[in-house]
């Protein structure tokens, strides 16, 4: 293998560790399918081993990691052009993210916002592996040589450690082995916020399921929850600018950008002026009519788990037949005495 010689690569994981909600379709999901048609090299990672960095029950593990995967697929990803595999079937990542543990600074790792949310008050009781969780994240990239990582604004943050990483291991190793992975960010919904709540994230760690449209929602649930969405009394500005200091409203119009595959401007030329209760209704049979599909072909695919395993299984015989050489090169460059 020539240690210089990247090819475009891509890879990108989610954590099964609850529902699928509009923010991962729009701001994963969607994209990844969208883009699988460029001919670039994919991989996408049921990333079980970050999950259990908090608590999880093993038969919701489980269903979540196939509901993941069902929900990858019926989202347009093709399991035959992109390689969709979980984390724990290919061990190359864990032993990769040891060499990480061993090059990236302690220092680096406590400025890491994400550890410091999910920790919260109690950051001594946190495990061990949410605190490392970063570098096994650099290690899920950089086995594979990925160049590009599609992501949502809150992982940048882990791509530009990633980079560290790399860096350093290069530069203490006097090699050009690890490429410099870049964040993919884009696109009007990358950051789909609560519907219950302008200014947080929709997530689906959130109490109130109103505040999330999940990818298993039926047809009247979506729309109901769209009608129901928090808004401002005042109708629609008629320009982008307008929006300022209304993140609900500008929240809806995202939405709909990310769901019709429009600009946010193009939205506002559209719906500019309309009061919410013409505007909901609209979005909410797009929402209905892009979702609600999606969330009965995983009904459909969960109805066969056996064929979901064995396309992860698939998967993970090609990801590992990419990552094994990767990691002996790592192991000889490190000075691993081996075969
Ligand atoms: P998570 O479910 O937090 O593991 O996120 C899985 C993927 O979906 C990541 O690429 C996130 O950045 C993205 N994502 C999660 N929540 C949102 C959101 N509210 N808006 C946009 N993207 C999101
Ligand atoms: N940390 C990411 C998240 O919470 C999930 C993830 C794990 C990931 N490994 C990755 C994303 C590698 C991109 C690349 O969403």
């Amino acid at each position: 293998m020539s240690d210089a010689a990247f090819t475009p690569r891509v890879f990108s994981g989610i954590q099964p560790s609850g529902d699928l909600h509009l923010g991962n379709y729009l701001g994963a999901l969607k994209r990844f399918a969208e883009a699988q048609d460029k001919g670039v090299q994919s991989l996408y990672c049921m990333v079980d081993l970050h999950a259990i960095t908090v608590w999880q029950e093993p038969e919701k593990l489980r269903h979540a990691t196939r509901e993941l995967t069902a929900g990858f697929i019926a989202s347009g990803l093709d399991p035959e052009k992109s390689i969709l595999f979980n984390q724990s079937q290919v061990p190359e990542h864990t032993q990769l993210a040891w060499i990480f543990n061993c090059v990236a600074r302690m220092g680096w790792m406590k400025r890491m916002t994400q550890f410091k949310d999910k920790a919260g008050k109690n950051a001594e009781n946190a495990s061990l592996g949410l605190f490392g969780y970063p570098a096994l994240m650099a290690a899920d990239i950089l086995i594979y040589h990925a160049t590009h990582v599609p992501v949502g604004e809150d992982q940048k943050q882990h791509i530009e450690l990633t980079r560290d990483i790399a860096a350093k291991f290069n530069h203490d190793y006097g090699v050009e082995f690890f490429p410099m992975a870049e964040p993919v960010i884009e696109g009007a919904a990358t950051r789909v916020m609560s519907l219950r709540d302008g200014s947080k994230k929709m997530s689906k760690s959130d109490p109130s399921d109103m505040s999330r449209i999940n990818m298993t929602d039926d047809a009247d649930t979506i729309s109901k929850k769209i009608r129901k969405a928090k808004t401002d009394p005042e109708p629609l500005p008629m320009g982008l600018d307008g929006l300022e200091g209304r993140p609900e409203a500008r929240n809806l119009v995202n939405i709909y950008a990310g769901l019709a595959g429009m600009s946010a401007e193009e939205v506002m030329r559209e719906m500019g002026g309309k009061p919410f209760s013409e505007f909901k209704p609209i979005l909410a049979d797009l929402a209905v009519a892009r979702m609600a599909p999606i969330s009965e072909e995983m009904g459909r695919l969960m109805q066969d788990v056996g064929e979901i395993d064995a396309i992860l299984a698939r998967g993970s015989e090609r990801a590992r037949d990419i990552a094994a050489p990767i990691l002996a090169r790592t192991y000889e460059i490190v000075g691993m005495v081996g075969r």
